[in-house]
C-alpha cells in the first residue's frame, strides 16, 4: 500500500484527477469504477475541466457503478446514478453503452448482482482503477462493518450511521435501508485502488483503518492488503495518524 498526504482538499483532488487522466492516456480502454459522494466531487470537476482542455477522449472507457441505494430512482438527486451522470458522464460525454450501473429498482435485485459480477469478470475483463471514499463507519461502497471480506456484488442492510449520514445527499428525509454494492473482493481484484479522504471528520476512521488491525469491522482497512492500493489524504484526514 502507498500512502500520500496532501496539504489540502484541492491538492488531493488534483492528484486523484491526474491519476485518472494518466491511466486513460496510457490505456484508452480503461475500466473505471468511481465512487459517488462528497469526497470525489472536486476531483471530477477537475477531471472534466482537464479532459476538456486537453481534448481527451473517453469514448473507449467503461464505467462500472460502485453502489446504489436500493429503491431510489436515478432521477432522485441523492442517488449515486444521478451524481455520476451529472458530475462525470455528461461532462465527459460518456455514452450509455459505456456505463454499467446497478438497477436498484429492479424487481430481481439479486439478479443485478449476478449481472454486475458477470460484466466485470467476463465482458470488461476486470476493473483497472477504483476510486473510493470512506464512510464514517469505515465502509467502502456499501460494504458495511461486518461484511464478508471476500464478497462480490451483494445487497446489504445499511447500518444506522450510513442511513443517517446518507440523508445529506437528499433534499428531503428519505428511507434508505438497503444498499447494493460491489464487494471487497472486487476491490482486491481491481488492478489499482485509490482510497481518498478529506477533512477532520474522517480523521478518526482513517486512523483506525490505517493503524488498527485489518478486518471486517473496519472494511476500509482491507486496502492495506492491496499491492497497488493508494491511500490519498489531506492533512486534516491524516491528522490523527501516529506520524503526526
Ligand atoms: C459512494 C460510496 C460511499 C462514500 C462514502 C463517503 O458511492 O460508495 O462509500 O464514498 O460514504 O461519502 P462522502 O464522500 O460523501 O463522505
Amino acid at each position: 500500500m502507498y500512502l500520500e498526504i496532501y496539504k489540502d482538499y484541492e491538492t488531493l483532488s488534483l492528484h486523484v484527477a491526474d491519476e485518472i487522466i494518466a491511466l486513460v492516456k496510457r490505456k484508452p480502454s480503461a475500466v473505471l469504477c468511481l465512487a459517488a459522494g462528497d469526497t470525489p466531487r472536486l476531483t471530477y470537476a477537475l477531471l472534466a475541466r482537464k479532459a476538456h482542455d486537453e481534448r481527451m477522449d473517453f469514448s473507449q472507457c467503461t464505467f462500472i457503478g460502485l453502489d446504489e441505494w436500493v429503491g431510489i430512482p436515478p432521477t432522485n438527486e441523492g442517488s449515486c446514478h444521478f451524481f455520476l451522470k451529472h458530475h462525470l458522464f455528461e461532462p465527459l460525454h460518456i455514452l450509455s453503452d459505456q456505463i454499467h450501473l446497478f438497477d436498484s429498482l429492479s424487481e430481481n435485485i439479486q439478479q443485478e448482482c449476478i449481472k454486475m459480477d458477470a460484466v466485470i469478470r467476463g465482458r470488461v475483463g476486470g476493473i483497472d482503477l477504483m476510486v473510493v471514499g470512506v464512510g464514517l463507519n469505515g465502509h467502502i461502497g456499501f460494504n458495511e462493518p461486518g461484511v464478508k471480506m471476500d464478497s462480490y456484488s451483494h445487497v446489504i442492510q445499511l447500518d444506522a450511521t450510513t442511513q443517517a449520514v446518507g440523508q445529506k445527499y437528499f433534499h428531503q428525509p428519505t428511507k434508505i435501508e438497503f444498499g447494493i454494492t460491489l464487494g471487497l473482493q472486487h476491490l482486491m481484484n481491481s488492478r489499482k485502488v485509490i482510497l481518498m479522504a478529506s477533512g477532520t471528520k474522517k480523521a478518526e476512521v482513517i486512523r483506525k483503518a490505517m493503524e488498527d488491525s485489518i478486518g471486517a469491522e473496519m472494511p476500509a482497512s482491507i486496502i492495506r492488503n492491496h499491492p497497488l492500493g493508494m491511500v490519498l489524504l489531506d492533512e486534516d484526514a491524516a491528522s490523527l495518524m501516529k506520524r503526526n
